[in-house]
């Protein structure tokens, strides 16, 4: 998304997660013109809120100026379950209520001087004991309802500045307890990377469209369930057990051995039933140092077809926003193979210590 400060709706909408790094991952989308997150030109601009370190802060992303309804914003959020688990509350506010203000007591001044005291409100404040202060504050005169309300006063403080507006109950974002922590059916949360890179990356058609699959460090076999939903034959590596019902898939081939087995590649062809029949796509998920993961892909990568997908989890330890180092190594590392560029992504579902790899077979 390309900010372009001269256009610019009526609603900034203001996003809380549950740490900074989601915050950050959640601008670092809007701004990644090649990954398919948000509608296009959705707002705009974006900017991860208020004084914060890599890992540390008020953990708020703001989309100024959407170009949508606040509604419908908020109900296309609601549909994308990989965003939506990764809210914890969204204050949507009108830029014509852009005053800004300093200090608390001035907040429930200005609420007292501007606000109908007919409207039953439900107050939603940031940060959470601004919302105590605001209910304590306040006169009796003003009804306040957390169930039955026709106006949601929102409220944030960030630093020393404030910003309130009351809105009509349907731009007030409900965290329903409907969204799964897991994609739906599977025992692994490791299953959300998948689907997540999947849907950002624009990967739907390959996956309807692909026949066979490779999955390495595939136990307890979240991935390899996911991808043989759509796949004609997964081959799922690890020494370790897939759980019961993985296993038991008709088109899961279990080959119980590590990556680096000599046996390996005649397992595979044995597995896929030919030597010749090569796969769509090449996932690896295996918990080792990022260099081994990839020398295990490396070994596999013969497998894959031309212009098939590569996707690996790198599980790297103590890792700060940057990974372009680690990333360039793996560039050169997969150079005669992969077509450039490779992409790097932090997933919201990846942990602070992983990103994830992609690439296109040469
Ligand atoms: C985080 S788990 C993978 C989770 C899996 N993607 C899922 O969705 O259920 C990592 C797995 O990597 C496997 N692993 C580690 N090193 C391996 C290797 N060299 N070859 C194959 N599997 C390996 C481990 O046995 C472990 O089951």
């Amino acid at each position: 998304m390309q900010a372009e400060p001269e256009a610019s709706s009526e609603w900034d909408c203001y996003i809380q997660t549950a740490n900074q790094d989601t915050a950050s991952k959640l601008v670092a989308y809007a701004l990644a013109t090649d990954l398919h997150v948000y509608p296009e030109h959705f707002a705009a601009g974006v900017e991860e809120v208020g004084p914060h370190t890599e890992h540390k802060g008020p953990c708020l992303a703001l989309f100024r100026g959407l170009r949508s309804t606040p509604e419908c914003f908020l109900s296309w959020l609601g549909a994308h379950p990989f965003l939506k688990r990764h809210i914890h509350r969204v204050f949507t506010l009108p830029q014509c209520n852009g005053k800004v203000l300093s200090s608390r007591e001035e907040l429930i001044q200005d609420i007292c001087e501007y606000c109908n005291p007919d409207t039953v409100l439900r107050i939603n404040a940031f940060p959470k004991n601004l919302e105590a202060y605001i209910k304590e504050r306040l006169p009796p005169s003003f009804h306040l309802d957390a169930q039955n309300f026709s106006g949601v006063l929102m409220a944030l403080e960030v630093g020393h500045q404030l910003r309130w507006a009351v809105v009509p109950p349907s731009v007030f974002f409900r965290q329903s307890c409907d969204v799964p922590k897991v994609f739906e059916g599977s025992a692994a949360s490791a299953v959300n990377k998948i689907h997540e890179a999947i849907e950002v990356l624009g990967l739907h058609q390959c996956k309807q469209q692909m026949r066979a699959v490779i999955d390495v460090g595939a136990a307890p076999g979240s991935w390899t369930s996911f991808l043989a939903a759509t796949a004609e034959s997964v081959v799922a590596i690890d020494p370790a057990e897939l759980s019961p019902d993985v296993a038991a898939l008709p088109n899961v081939h279990h080959l119980k051995m590590m990556s680096q087995d000599p046996q390996i590649a005649s397992a595979i062809s044995q597995a896929l039933g030919s030597e010749k029949v090569l796969v769509d796509v090449l996932t690896c998920d295996m918990n080792s140092h990022p260099f081994e993961a990839c020398r295990a892909v490396k070994e596999l990568i013969r497998f894959l077809k031309p212009g098939g997908i590569c996707i690996m989890t790198l599980k790297c330890r103590g890792m700060g926003r940057d990974r372009s180092i680690t990333f360039s190594k793996l560039k050169d590392f997969f150079g005669d193979s992969l077509e450039d560029p490779p992409r790097c992504i932090w997933l919201l579902a990846n942990t602070k210590f992983e990103a994830t790899f992609v690439g296109k077979k040469k």
